[in-house]
């Protein structure tokens, strides 16, 4: 798979972000060992608690269309500021791939990294 073009639906997947409270836009293109793509965007709520971050979206899209196994995460903003996953996404991406690649992109700067880099010695009820 062309990385330009997981760039390039995670920019898309973002313009579908509802973000109204923060105005924080993401969107995500994770990419399955398979070759598929799942895209999602961060989903806000009146109720701010239940709000839903872009990766957990397509994680949860991904799982619930039967897909478990993933190579790679692209998560991008169109914002100045750098931010990494949550440690709520962390958790969930971990779960199901102990070797993640991970590029996070902003107006500011990309960053290559892997899910171990990101969450070292997380809980699991499983070793992978
Ligand atoms: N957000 C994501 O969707 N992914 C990230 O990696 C960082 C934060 C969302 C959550 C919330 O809707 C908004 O960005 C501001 O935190």
């Amino acid at each position: 798979m062309d990385k330009n073009l997981l760039i390039k639906m995670a920019k898309i997947a973002s313009q579908n972000a509802y973000a109204p409270f923060s105005g924080f836009k993401v969107g995500a293109a994770l990419l399955t060992k398979s070759g598929k793509v799942f895209t999602g965007c961060n989903v806000e709520n009146s109720s701010y608690g239940l709000s839903n971050c872009a990766e957990r979206t397509a994680v949860f899209k991904a799982v619930s269309e039967g897909e478990m196994e993933f190579s790679e995460i692209v998560i991008y903003a169109d914002s100045d500021k750098v931010f990494s996953p949550c440690g709520a996404c962390r958790q969930v991406l971990s779960e199901f791939s102990s070797d993640l690649k991970i590029t996070i992109i902003s107006n500011k700067e990309t960053i290559e990294t892997t899910i171990n880099e990101l969450l070292p010695l997380k809980f699991t009820l499983h070793r992978n």
